[in-house]
């Protein structure tokens, strides 16, 4: 049986959930998501999100902050869209139920990160994006237009491709005619046609050992659109984020915001001594490229596997108000944040490239709209500013909602899609193929295409890699399709876009640091 929606939107992060809310006024709109409908990065974020707001503040200073800490590679018409949006859109998500914390005078209690040269992180306490979550939730489950459904993993979207077509990455018209779906609970893959396709399906943390992403983050919309032959770029640039909870065996590693930094925390070696400063004259609030990449200079020289937050300074009260959950973290493993220095490590973070959409978020494929971490604006450049992201896809969910309204009137579902054809495979006998590939790819891209990469390096993970391609492609054509099977397949892709995108570009910028280039 094949369905049939006006809009079909994979994912239900901020980026779904924000794309969803705007063109149920145009129309009926599903949305697939293949966990719990909450189980997404948006849920983990605990800074905030970034706005000018404070009186002494102004686009211009936000905008020149995301340039500096992008490494100048940054689209200017990205970037002044954004930030020139920014209240606007943090207003609406008010007006939808998002409460952000208040000083005792009422004013929005600004705070400050990392490459920011002013206070204009709005927050929830250290649980912005559960909050964000809860609130768009709530607003989708009343809208009438509206149907979402849990456990619907998206396999690859359709175009011309399954109609016989020859499509190459230089095919201009290639179309997403909807998306090839397991639902999860019957074990059946479902065709579902829509005149738009929004991909909002997050990040690709789980493609390193070591990451804050929860598991559902595997870069399958990157992937599903590499497949399809989609536009992709600057996937060299994955952001490690400096300071996660030291707690080796937790998966994903507990995030200690950079917001405690902003808040005063410092960072030290384990014999206290302060370090940053030897790297940068913002010490530890410098952007999160430089800060990660001291962190892994100081532990390489000293051999530890992690260095240390210092807290003990700090206001008590303030920081327990502001920090609720970062707190109750620490004193569950025993660190009382006032008598000993919290364990930090960096952790694979945020992916800054992606697929590359324009400025309505369209893709280079007809039809497809790219929004949230998956895609690839031009606004982080070679390195993200802190809380940008949340910005980056709520600013780029309302344009793409305009535009996409527009296209759904001027597009007819198609009747020839064929259904999925799963002919010739079986269930898998052997998890482990699958469980022992994975934790492969992650230790080559983990100790190979880190923090600090090396031409030999990325040639060394280039042709691991390849092994497990091979290896994997050919299980894939003769198993049943599995969400864990599809997610290795992804991860794969994922790690080797990084490391070609990586290979390809020639000078150490940003979050892209060669050792052997300096
Ligand atoms: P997500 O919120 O990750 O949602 C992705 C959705 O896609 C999920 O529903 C998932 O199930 C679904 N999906 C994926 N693949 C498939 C598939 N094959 N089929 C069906 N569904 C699929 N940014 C900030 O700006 N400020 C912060 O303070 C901040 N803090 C952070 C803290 C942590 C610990 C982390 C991990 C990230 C943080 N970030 C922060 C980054 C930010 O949270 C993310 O970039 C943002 O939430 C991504 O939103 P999204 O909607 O694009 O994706
Ligand atoms: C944090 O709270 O440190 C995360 C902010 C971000 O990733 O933008």
């Amino acid at each position: 049986m094949q369905k049939r929606f006006d809009f079909l939107v994979i994912g239900s992060g901020i980026a779904g959930l924000s794309f969803a809310l705007k063109v149920a006024e145009h129309g009926k709109v599903l949305i697939i998501t293949k966990s719990n409908e909450d189980e997404t990065n948006t849920k983990y974020a605990q800074g905030g999100i970034a706005a000018v707001w404070h009186e002494h503040d102004n686009f211009e200073k936000h905008i020149e902050d995301t340039f500096n800490a992008g490494a100048n590679l940054c689209d200017e018409e990205a970037v002044r869209t954004v930030v020139t949006q920014a209240p606007e859109r943090i207003k609406e998500l008010m007006e939808l139920g998002v409460a952000f914390d208040k000083t005792a005078e009422g004013a929005f209690d600004l705070a400050k990160e990392g490459g920011h040269t002013e206070h204009r992180i709005l927050h929830y306490k250290d649980a912005t994006g559960k909050e964000i979550e809860r609130a768009l939730l709530k607003k989708i489950h009343e809208h009438k237009n509206i149907t979402i459904v849990n456990h619907y993993f998206a396999i690859d979207i359709i175009t011309q491709h399954h109609l016989g077509k020859i499509v190459t990455s230089k095919t201009k018209d290639i179309t997403c005619y909807g998306v090839y779906v397991l639902n999860i609970y019957t074990q059946e893959i479902e065709t579902i046609l829509a005149k738009v396709t929004c991909m909002a399906t997050g990040g690709v943390g789980q493609v390193y050992a070591t990451t804050t992403n929860p598991l559902i983050a595997t870069g399958d919309g990157i992937a599903m659109v590499y497949r399809a032959k989609g536009h992709i770029q600057d996937m060299e640039f994955v952001q490690f984020h400096p300071t996660s909870l030291y707690n080796p065996g937790e998966q994903p590693s507990f995030l200690i915001s950079e917001a405690v930094r902003g808040f005063g925390a410092v960072l030290r070696t384990g014999n206290g001594k302060e370090f940053m400063q030897k790297y940068d004259s913002r010490g530890s609030l410098a952007p999160r490229d430089i800060v990660a990449r001291s962190i892994d200079t100081e532990m390489k020289i000293s051999g530890d596997d992690h260095v240390f937050l210092d807290c003990r300074h700090l206001d008590r009260k303030g920081f327990i108000e502001h920090f609720p959950n970062i707190y109750n973290k620490c004193m569950s493993l025993d660190i009382d944040p006032f008598k000993q220095m919290i364990p930090v490590v960096p952790a694979a973070h945020y992916l800054c490239g992606g697929i590359i959409v324009d400025n309505n978020a369209l893709s280079s494929i007809l039809n497809l709209y790219a929004v949230g971490e998956c895609a690839r604006t031009g606004l982080h450049g070679a390195n993200r500013l802190a809380s940008n992201s949340l910005l980056e896809a709520v600013v780029y969910a309302h344009n793409a909602s305009l535009d996409a309204a527009q296209k759904a009137l001027q597009t007819s579902f198609r009747d020839d899609i064929p259904n999925w054809n799963a002919e010739g495979t079986e269930h898998a006998e052997e998890m482990i193929l699958i469980t022992q590939s994975l934790k492969e790819v992650q230790q080559i891209m983990s100790n190979y295409v880190g923090i600090v990469r090396s031409e030999l390096r990325l040639q060394r993970a280039f042709d691991r890699l390849e092994i497990i391609y091979k290896e994997n492609e050919a299980l894939y054509e003769q198993t049943t399709i599995s969400p864990k099977l599809c997610e290795l397949r992804n991860l794969i892709c994922i790690g080797y876009l990084i490391i070609k995108h990586a290979m390809r570009r020639k000078e150490s910028i940003g979050l892209h640091y060669m050792a052997d280039k300096g």
